[in-house]
């Protein structure tokens, strides 16, 4: 990891120039390289860097970066050093880098709303975590990344065409107005399955007599709809269960026509608002369960694994 790299250094390493410990060091490297370039923002811009990046960048060099923002000589642009939470997930990813070169990739997250009133609502307890550290994998791994996410506390992931949105009515719109033929969609939103059936136009009022019933009716189901367009290449779903999650979530990936489900239990311990989770990747006769670990580092796994597929 090179944090930061100056305009000099990425022209030298792009030249394998060796005068310094820095290049000498870059030189006899065999593992796989982050650079995240820190520099004005003219410098940047300029081709010549241009150019050594995109030259190092075919070689194999992961380059995270630059941000941008107000840079240290008083302008303002790209050339920031990128955000250190990033530079920790690139290194988290770097087993994927190039993995999904050129791929289209399509991935819902979070929670949906589905609102009682202009205040109310009916969701879920989904942080989003998974689904966004899979689009920065997918980023990490080159491919050109569309988040469609409902409402969560989280950063946009690095280099992600991100899409917010409120209901699963919308989230199934934007969905299918994104979904490009040939794309990998994984659908890793926590999709409410009911919404309810009107939408009061103001706050509804308490009332000291019968408590109100609420009607509900279902929503599409996205995940389907989009294996039935049969457009992507390849179409992923999540099972999160409390209980049998296999069985479960195997019934859900032969109901959807999947051609790959990814198992989770909620529980307290390994539940939708953790930073580790343990999922099982699971195809109609097959199984593949993967031990506890950071969600950044098993959307790596995870991103390992389709990327064989889609290239099958
Ligand atoms: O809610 P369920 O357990 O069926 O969710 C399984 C998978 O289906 C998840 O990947 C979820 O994103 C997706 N789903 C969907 N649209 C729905 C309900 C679920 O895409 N309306």
């Amino acid at each position: 990891l090179i944090a930061p790299a100056s305009a000099n250094c990425l022209a030298k390493f792009a030249q394998g120039l060796a005068d310094d410990l820095l290049t000498t060091l870059y030189l006899v490297t065999e593992t796989p390289v982050i650079i995240c370039p820190a520099m004005n923002k003219s410098m940047w811009h300029h081709p010549a860097t241009q150019d050594n990046c995109t030259l190092l960048q075919q070689r194999g060099v992961m380059i995270v970066g630059p941000d941008s923002g107000s840079q240290a000589c008083g302008e303002f642009g790209l050339g920031r050093l990128t955000e250190t939470h990033i530079i920790i997930d690139a290194l988290r990813l770097v087993s994927v880098c190039g993995q999904l070169k050129g791929q289209n990739v399509l991935i819902t997250a979070g929670p949906t709303r589905e609102a009682l009133d202009p205040v109310r609502y009916l969701s879920n307890n989904s942080s989003g975590k998974m689904g966004y550290a899979l689009a920065q994998a997918a980023y990490f791994a080159g491919a050109d990344v569309t988040l469609i996410s409902g409402p969560t506390a989280l950063p946009i992931p690095f280099g992600v065409k991100h899409c917010s949105v409120i209901s699963a009515k919308e989230m199934h719109q934007q969905v299918m107005a994104h979904l490009h033929q040939g794309a990998i969609f994984i659908g890793c939103a926590a999709v409410a399955d009911y919404a309810p059936l009107s939408v009061n136009t103001q706050k509804i009022k308490k009332s000291n007599q019968d408590a109100p019933s609420l009607q509900l009716t279902l929503n599409s189901d996205i995940l389907a709809d989009v294996a039935k367009a049969n457009k992507a290449s390849l179409v992923i779903g999540f099972a999160a269960e409390t209980n049998d999650v296999l069985t479960n979530a195997r019934k859900k990936l032969l109901a959807k026509n999947l051609a790959r489900g990814i198992a989770n239990q909620v529980s307290e311990a390994l539940g939708d608002n953790n930073e580790g989770s343990e999922v099982t990747v699971m195809a109609a006769e097959t199984q593949m369960p993967l031990p506890l670990m950071n969600k950044v580092r098993l959307a790596g796994q995870i991103i390992t694994i389709l990327a064989k597929m889609a290239t099958k």
